[in-house]
């Protein structure tokens, strides 16, 4: 069965707007699996209720599948008692409620695309969201059709000796044959993307915690053997995330059993389905030897955020996938508050606002741009976005500035009352926030509707003892958006003074409702500096006339402290963006003001990491009309040379400063790691003659991964011997291990030198390269397409790369092949000559037989 959708003639669209309720409704559903690799078999036994007075048939939806049999209330049908439309299984039903049977068959083993039933590493496992139940069993796969489930399942006890699925185990036992079976219950209901199973050769990390309310919660972290030392991250962050969620929203688990599976082959990151979530093994496996501190990191936020959905997601799913943000951005929201809550909340807002730039700004920029909530798809799967995500998580922050905590919280929870068990939209997330917090939201709705980042213009002028602030919105055109109206910036504004180096009066929140607006200031009695957007309160891009001195004041008095990195980054990209310009070179200011961050004793070392380092080449490259990649990165190197050899005294202070005898797992410790490997980038990049021998002898040294990492990174990116003997050594230590192979090669794909792009295109053809593993392909693929200057390489050579891969893969796994198709469709951004290349390759995807409905969706949007 090689399971490949084809692009239809003309795909459909799906339209927010055409929202009907269900015909059906399926209030409980049984399965009865009977397990195994090559073919399962699938019982379905589905109690229907028509909703409403209507003579429409059943229609079930399926993807791949062949009835077996029909039965409906007992009776087998024969072949006139039901068809199959467009692969859904369609059932004429004469009264209100009847029960529905059917059997199919289906192969794991040969099911690329990882949606469905699916095998990975010996094991079986399912993923559903958003529309994988159909490649299991018929059904009204949608989610607001929920149902309680029972589920049995039958395989071979050797091969599958644990057998996982959604709820409490009711029941398991012995069969003939060397088989055994196991029955699960789900007391509350759910739509279908919930389902889970998982059947396979694992062992638990067993613990248990204890909710407010006194129960006593089973947890297991169901890995492969071997990988049982590795679990103790992600189960601390758990049982965190748990007491977490009681204390910050009120929140108990309500389940007996919270179980975790970790799995190798996964199209994403992890998978909330009700007390059994199934997580990329990448989200889960950490010890000191394997994982760096950033890995540490995004286990405990995506365990944080899986668990999350339990409420927010699970408890309260949504009506229809354009409201796919009412669960993705609460919950990322969420776990990002959760994890400022464990450490340096400026740090963590610092990271999510990189991402934000790095990811969202660009996609709205570009032809695939979409509102939070969209208004059509072809494939839903292409919708799971860092718009619907990470610019989702940042309304519902902007809505948490407005109300402050006790309304947010106040809104939270009407929320939660009013829509437990429900199906629900993100309009009655709104309307609970403006019931419960008492604000009026009307106008701030919009950010849900417009795509585009808005652009803010601050003008700060001063008179006498006042000061007036200018503000002017405005935001882009978009794809179908051609006219935009104002929206609601919640801007957290304070001035500070030239001369006192301190605040002139309080913080302000103003309001930018308006196209433009003035805010005045009283009692401002000496030049005052602008500091504006504060902890990116808002995420818009402001432009404001403030000169490199009134950046660097306030990256180094600024009392925000997103604020004095946001000041610094700005005065870098400035400079960058002069320098390509062919402007005056002046590095003064910059190396002035991260020698003043550097050497600042009271800052802590995780927040002085981030604030020293350049802005990337993407972000450079963001700020300029047409991006010149090697003008970008000869400027951006040029500088960081200058920063190593100017300040070489302290980032070798730093480095010293920062040396461990033994691994240790705090935020301390972290923020010293994470300074230690940036000022080991800069001594290298002054051009040291010791620097590899630094790297190489720290490599070697390390007894974490963060450290040795760091170490061959430097390495990758120079010119010694001593790469290739690290990459080798690194290779040879790990190449057993999937999840440090992925950074071998990721540490290669994201190298600054020339070569690199021959480089990528070799580890294509790498033994331990395969498309098989998602994992394997982002780490090598689409970590290229980050590194902008190796993948704009004039020749086209890195464009025709990622066009050969997303085309094979499509054959394969159309949902991950599509999520590398954006980088392509940022041709409008660089000159004539890449663009037409970059179309060039669009277009020989757009024109390949039989390419999916994903894959295609994406690249015929970027053409346009
Ligand atoms: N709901 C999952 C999460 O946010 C991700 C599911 C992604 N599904 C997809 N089709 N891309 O954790
Ligand atoms: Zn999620």
């Amino acid at each position: 069965m090689l399971d490949v959708q084809t692009a239809p003639a003309a795909p459909t669209v799906v339209r927010r707007l055409d929202y009907r309720p269900p015909d059906w409704f399926v209030p409980e559903i049984s399965l009865d699996f009977s397990l195994d690799s090559l073919k399962t078999t699938v019982r379905a036994k589905l109690e229907v209720r028509r909703n409403g007075n209507h003579d429409r048939p059943l229609r079930l939806d399926g993807d791949g599948l062949t009835p077996e049999s029909v039965m409906v209330d007992g009776t087998l049908l024969d072949s006139s008692g039901w068809r199959l439309e467009d692969g859904d299984l369609i059932i004429e039903l004469p009264g209100a409620s009847h029960v529905v049977e059917t059997e199919v068959r289906i192969a794991p083993e040969m099911n690329t695309q990882l949606m469905g039933l699916y095998a990975s590493g010996g094991l079986l496992c399912t993923q559903c969201e958003a529309e994988g139940f159909r490649r299991i069993t018929f059904f009204p796969d949608r989610p607001d059709v929920l149902s309680r489930y029972s589920v049995r399942m039958e395989a071979d006890k050797t091969r599958y000796p644990v057998l996982l699925a959604n709820g409490d185990p009711v029941g398991a036992g012995e069969l003939p044959d060397g088989r055994q079976w196991a029955e699960w219950h789900d007391p509350f209901p759910k739509p279908s993307y919930l389902f889970a199973l998982v059947a396979g050769d694992l062992v638990a990390n067993r613990d248990s915690f204890t909710t407010m309310s006194g129960r006593k919660v089973d947890l297991g972290i169901w890995v492969r053997k071997a990988d049982l030392p590795k679990t103790d991250h992600a189960m601390t962050a758990l049982k965190l995330s748990m007491a977490w969620d009681e204390n910050s929203y009120g929140r108990e688990y309500d389940l007996d059993v919270f179980n975790i599976v970790a799995v190798a082959d996964f199209n994403f990151g992890a998978m909330e389905n009700k007390g059994l979530n199934i997580f990329n093994s990448r989200y889960i496996l950490a010890d000191p030897d394997t994982a760096t501190d950033a890995d540490y990191d995004a286990i405990a936020g995506v365990v944080a955020h899986e668990y999350f959905h339990n409420w927010s997601g699970n408890r309260v799913t949504c009506r229809d996938w354009f409201q796919l943000s009412l669960k993705e951005g609460f919950t990322v929201f969420r776990d990002q508050s959760f994890t400022a809550d464990q450490g340096s909340a400026a740090v963590k807002r610092i990271e999510d606002v990189r991402v934000l730039r790095a990811a969202q700004f660009p996609e709205d920029a570009g032809p695939l741009a979409h509102p939070v909530r969209p208004d059509s798809y072809m494939e839903i799967s292409n919708f799971y976005t860092a718009t619907v995500y990470n610019k989702g998580a940042e309304l519902i922050r902007m809505m948490a500035v407005m109300l402050g905590g006790e309304r947010f919280r106040k809104g939270s929870d009407l929320y939660f009352e009013r829509h437990d068990g429900e199906a629900a939209t993100c309009e009655d997330f709104v309307r609970a926030m403006e019931d419960g917090g008492e604000i009026d939201l009307a106008q701030f709705r919009r950010w849900y509707e417009q795509a585009g980042t808005p652009r803010v213009r601050a003008t700060l002028s001063h008179n006498g003892t006042t000061a007036k602030l200018h503000l002017e919105q405005n935001v882009p055109p978009t794809p179908g958006q051609p006219d935009k109206l104002p929206m609601v910036l919640p801007l957290r504004v304070r001035l500070f003074g030239e001369n006192s180096a301190a605040p002139l009066g309080d913080e302000r929140l103003v309001l930018l409702d308006a196209a433009e607006q003035v805010v005045t200031f009283e009692n401002v009695v000496e030049r005052p500096v602008l500091s504006i957007n504060r902890g990116f309160s808002t995420p818009v891009v402001v432009e404001t006339d403030r000169s490199a001195a009134d950046l660097a004041f306030l990256s180094a008095h600024d009392d925000d402290p997103f604020a004095r990195y946001e000041a610094m980054q700005q005065l870098m990209v400035d400079t960058l963006v002069a320098s390509v310009a062919g402007g005056k070179l002046d590095h003064g200011p910059v190396i002035e003001a991260v020698r003043n961050t550097l050497t600042d004793p009271a800052l802590d070392k995780a927040f002085v990491a981030e604030a020293v380092l350049l802005p990337s080449e993407s972000f450079v490259g963001d700020h300029m009309l047409v991006v010149d990649p090697d003008a970008i990165h000869r400027a951006r190197e040029a500088l960081r040379h200058d920063l190593g050899l100017m300040l070489e005294r302290e980032w070798r202070a730093a480095y010293a400063a920062t040396q461990a005898n033994r691994f240790e797992y705090s935020p301390e410790a972290k923020g010293a790691r994470r300074l230690r490997t940036v000022a080991l980038g800069y001594i290298a990049a002054s051009g040291a003659d010791d620097a590899s021998e630094l790297a190489f002898t720290q490599f070697e040294g390390a007894d974490n991964m963060t450290d040795r990492q760091g170490a061959l990174t430097t390495l990758a990116n120079g010119e010694s011997t001593l790469r290739a003997k690290a990459l080798e050594a690194f290779y040879e230590r790990y190449r057993d291990n999937a999840l440090v192979l992925d950074k071998w090669f990721t540490t290669q794909a994201i190298s600054t030198r020339d070569d690199t792009v021959d480089q990528v295109i070799a580890l294509s053809k790498h033994a331990d390269f395969t498309l098989a593993n998602p994992n394997r392909v982002r780490a090598l693929a689409g970590a290229f397409t980050v590194n902008q200057r190796a993948f704009h390489a004039a020749d086209g050579r890195g464009y025709a790369y990622l066009a050969d891969t997303i085309i094979a893969l499509d054959k394969l796994n159309p949902q991950t092949a599509a999520k590398l198709v954006p980088p392509l469709g940022r041709w409008r951004r660089f000159g004539e000559d890449r663009a037409a290349r970059m179309r060039a390759q669009l277009q020989r995807i757009v024109d390949t037989p039989g390419l999916s409905r994903d894959v295609f969706e994406q690249a015929s949007k970027s053409l346009a």
